[in-house]
């Protein structure tokens, strides 16, 4: 079966290949050269988590202890060779072992490190498991890796970690739309400009050029220097943030007002999340404090923090003595020293359970709460169990119109019925020359299963830019799913001459051939998409099931082995395989139905396929429990299976339910028809019986009436 939804996803994901290494823009330069006049400054900043934020991995961060994860059966270990470090991942049921180079380590270490391997594309790869500092130092899952089916070394990293987490990696025009790809050399740790803006002027005139000295700012726009990477309403599916569609992402100067390069979002008021707390949250929470809404803007990061050091609690209770100078003299208040431990305890957050941090609402000690508890993980998928309501501008409060705001309705589904009609009137009432928004629009529609009606919008977006590359690519697919085959092949043939490295647009073409029985071009098109990024699993099912097609089944199987050999453990890998193998070795199919349903207990193609196996085998029983947990509410063939089964089982009533819902999905599906009447009138329900068969006889389908007239003519 073909996962339409989760392919669709996988369009809406990235996007083509980006220029490569350059200057960010002339005005910045390589911030070790500011220590050249600015000595302490530069020793003492070095010693911060900030400084040391992103670099090559050390000798002596590389984790010694073996790691297993129970959910996933999967263990990992760090190893060193030749002065390269690896990990080393095997399965607990003996699968091929995988390892990846480790080339990055993200995080200062202060609270957790995550290893990043970099593939010869340019991709940077976040690897499944992270090295917590709590207790001393232990391996646990990376932040929602945490169950069965996790990504294990297969998810890229956006480029939004870098923004927050590094200096400018010389990618001018990159958005956030774009396939991550990161140039081969890349800066090690947040420098000097991201909060002092370009400093090339400045530093090649002696210190005359200016420079942005955030002191000299409003208490505002001094804060925004710090929020454009430390605001996080939530990292769970909201959107929190949108960074303005004419912005590039690496383009943010902190002289600029924040508001002009990024939007944020929060969940509306009165909803059980109004007391969260995550591990990027430190403003937010700030901002939440009695001591930060009635100062105006007299409190800020620095009135706490000096940015080029280490935090003293000396200076932080010094600071809290600025505002509460009376505090010492309170009879009933505590001796005081170390203000914070009181007002501001450590708490753990809850998208990175095994870090515990200061919690910047300044409040009155909450002796009932256990701050440090343990937390287990939450998972949230988008449009399922994830937030549904209002998405509400937080900062600014108040956007200059409707756009971004109506945007944020639709964007990770949180609000999407009534994010939609708002969305096309702010379209329209402010005429966007960005072609984001319409794009933005058309995948709402389409997630919300009304894909006929994107189609206008990514007209309208290709009119604004004929080449942009998210409105080609969808366009394509959308058509092609509307079977309109001739103009899903033009708009896909556009798609990869302007941008011939999209793998994405390579594989929705080669999709598209094979539907047409052209198998050379399918072959051809699968092939490059594999070039362009041969981590796309999406494309070797894809090959796979065109040489299968074509008659070439061992080089199917090879191509499936080939990539089950990067990733071993890939469910939708085993399934297509086991897929391959049915007709020929059951036994080997079963087996790997089996461990792609281990890995996902939930992939309903191989609940079906294995289903389907084991009807073959004539083993109904496990056939019908597969059968069962196949079924999709809109997938007629997942209903008709189960009825089917269930007469093989003679279970007519059960069957009879089941057709019904085939049925309610499509009315006039032949095979339900019969096979409804059928079911009944083994029952003894003739007359039910009846009353089918006469309006199935009534159908223009020609073989429908014959078979229905043939069966009526056998009733009682
Ligand atoms: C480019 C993004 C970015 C900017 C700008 C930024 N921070 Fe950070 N900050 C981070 C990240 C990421 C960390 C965590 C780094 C780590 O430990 O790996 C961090 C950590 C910190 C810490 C923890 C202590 C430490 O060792 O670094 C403090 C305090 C802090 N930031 C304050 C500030 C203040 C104050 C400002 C504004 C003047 C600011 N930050 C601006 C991204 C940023
Ligand atoms: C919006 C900015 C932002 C984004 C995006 C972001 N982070 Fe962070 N991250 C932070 C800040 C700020 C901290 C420091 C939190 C603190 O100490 O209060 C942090 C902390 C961390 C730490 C712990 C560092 C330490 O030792 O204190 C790790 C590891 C980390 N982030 C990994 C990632 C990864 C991987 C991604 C991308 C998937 C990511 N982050 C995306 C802002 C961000
Ligand atoms: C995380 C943000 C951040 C980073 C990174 C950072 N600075 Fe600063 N810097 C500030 C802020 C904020 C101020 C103003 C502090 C104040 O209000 O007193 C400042 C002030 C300064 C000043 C003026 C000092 C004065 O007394 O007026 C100099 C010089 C300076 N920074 C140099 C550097 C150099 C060199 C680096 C890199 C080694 C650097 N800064 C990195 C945020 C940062
Ligand atoms: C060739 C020496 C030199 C280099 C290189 C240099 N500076 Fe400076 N910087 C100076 C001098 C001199 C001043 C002025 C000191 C003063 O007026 O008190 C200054 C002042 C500053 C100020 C305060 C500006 C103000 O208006 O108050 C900041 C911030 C600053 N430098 C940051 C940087 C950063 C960031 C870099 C690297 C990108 C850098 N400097 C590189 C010499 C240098
Ligand atoms: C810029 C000034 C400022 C700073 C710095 C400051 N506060 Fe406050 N704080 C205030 C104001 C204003 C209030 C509100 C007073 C009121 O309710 O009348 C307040 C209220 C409080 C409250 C009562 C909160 C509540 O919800 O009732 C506590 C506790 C507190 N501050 C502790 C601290 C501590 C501890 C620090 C240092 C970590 C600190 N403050 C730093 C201005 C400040
Ligand atoms: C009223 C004082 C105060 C203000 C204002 C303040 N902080 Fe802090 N911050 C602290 C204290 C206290 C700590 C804990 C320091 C420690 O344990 O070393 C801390 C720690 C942090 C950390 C590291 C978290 C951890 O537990 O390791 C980050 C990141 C941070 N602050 C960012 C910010 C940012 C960004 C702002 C502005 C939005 C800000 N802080 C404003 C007092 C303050
Ligand atoms: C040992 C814990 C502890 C320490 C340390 C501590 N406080 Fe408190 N503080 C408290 C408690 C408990 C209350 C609540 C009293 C109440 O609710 O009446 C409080 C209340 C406050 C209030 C609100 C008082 C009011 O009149 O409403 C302020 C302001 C405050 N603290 C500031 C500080 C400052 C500033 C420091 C550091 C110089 C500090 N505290 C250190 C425990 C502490």
């Amino acid at each position: 079966m073909l996962y339409l939804a989760l392919l669709f996803a996988l369009l809406l994901a990235g996007c083509g290949a980006k220029d490569t290494a350059q200057p960010v823009s002339s005005g910045y330069i390589d911030s070790r050269a500011c220590a050249g006049c600015h000595a302490q400054i530069a020793l003492s900043y070095a010693q911060t988590g900030m400084a040391r934020a992103f670099h090559p991995i050390r000798p002596d961060e590389v984790p010694t202890a073996k790691f297993t994860h129970e959910k996933s059966g999967r263990s990992y270990q760090f190893l060193t060779r030749d002065g390269k470090v690896f990990l080393k991942r095997t399965t607990l049921d003996g699968g091929f072992p995988i390892e990846k180079e480790i080339h990055y380590v993200l995080g200062s270490g202060n609270h957790a490190r995550s290893f990043l391997h970099r593939t010869p594309q340019g991709r940077l790869i976040e690897m499944p498991v992270n090295w917590y500092s709590e207790r001393n130092g232990f391996l646990a899952m990376s932040p929602g890796y945490d169950r069965p089916d996790h990504l294990d070394m297969r998810r890229a990293i956006g480029y939004q970690c870098a923004f927050c987490h590094n200096a400018y990696p010389g990618i001018p025009k990159a958005s956030l739309l774009d396939d991550p790809i990161f140039p081969a050399k890349l800066p090690e740790g947040i420098d000097c400009q991201r909060c002092h803006g370009p400093g090339r002027e400045h530093a090649s005139s002696g210190g005359r050029g200016k420079i942005l000295n955030p002191k000299k700012l409003s208490g505002t726009r001094k804060m925004e220097v710090c929020l454009q990477c430390h605001l996080e309403s939530t990292s769970f599916p909201l959107p929190f943030s949108i960074v303005r569609h004419d912005q590039p992402v690496f383009s943010y100067n902190p002289a600029q007002p924040l508001e002009s390069y990024i939007l944020h979002f929060d969940h509306a008021r009165g909803t059980p999340r109004d007391d969260k707390f995550e591990i990027a949250g430190s403003a937010y929470r700030l901002r939440q404090s009695k001591c930060f809404r009635l100062s105006e803007d007299r409190l800020t990061c620095t009135t706490c923090h000096n940015p080029h050091e280490r935090t003293r609690a000396a200076a932080v209770d010094a600071a809290c003595r600025g505002c509460h100078p009376s505090i010492d003299s309170q009879a009933r208040h505590p001796a005081s020293a170390d203000c914070a431990s009181c007002h501001m305890p450590k708490r753990r957050t809850e998208d990175v359970v095994h870090v515990a941090l200061t919690d910047h609402k300044i409040q009155r000690p909450n002796a009932k709460l256990d701050p440090l508890a343990p937390l287990s993980e939450r998972h949230e998928t988008i449009g399922k169990d994830s937030y549904r309501g209002e998405v509400v501008p937080y900062y600014p409060a108040q956007p200059e119109n409707d756009l971004y705001p109506a945007l944020a309705q639709v964007l990770n589904q949180a609000n999407i019925e009534k994010g939609i009609p708002r969305l096309a009137a702010a379209l329209k009432q402010h005429q966007p020359a960005h072609p984001a928004f319409a794009v933005h629009m058309a995948q709402a529609l389409h997630s919300n299963a009304k894909p006929r009606e994107s189609l206008p919008y990514y007209h309208q977006a290709l009119a604004l830019d004929p080449a942009y590359l998210p409105a080609l690519r969808n366009l394509g697919a959308t058509q092609f799913r509307l079977n309109d085959l001739t103009a899903a092949r033009a708009t896909l043939e556009k798609a990869v001459s302007l941008h011939p490295n999209d793998s994405l647009s390579w594989l929705e073409l080669a999709r598209l051939h094979h539907a047409q029985r052209q198998m050379s071009e399918a072959l051809a098109a699968a092939r490059k998409a594999i070039a362009a990024e041969p981590e796309l699993i999406e494309a070797y099912k894809t090959l796979a099931a065109i040489l299968s097609d074509s008659g070439d089944r061992s080089a199917a199987e090879q191509t499936l082995l080939a990539a089950l050999r990067e990733q071993p453990d890939e469910p939708e890998l085993l399934t297509s395989l086991a897929n391959l193998e049915a007709n020929n070795n059951s036994a080997s199919a079963e087996l790997h139905y089996l461990a792609a349903l281990r890995l996902s207990p939930g992939l309903k193609a191989a609940h079906f396929n294995l289903a389907l196996l084991y009807a073959n085998l004539k083993r109904f029983p496990e056939a019908v429990s597969h059968s069962e947990a196949a079924l999709e509410p809109n997938r007629i063939d997942s209903f008709l299976l189960l009825a089917q089964l269930n007469m093989a089982l003679r279970d007519f009533r059960t069957a009879a339910a089941a057709y019904r819902r085939a049925l309610a999905i499509q009315p006039t599906h032949g095979p339900s028809l019969i096979g409804l009447a059928t079911a009944l009138g083994a029952t003894g329900d003739f007359r039910s019986a009846r009353a089918i068969l006469t309006q199935a006889a009534a159908s223009p389908d020609s073989k429908l009436r014959s078979e229905a007239n043939q069966l009526l003519s056998t009733l009682p």
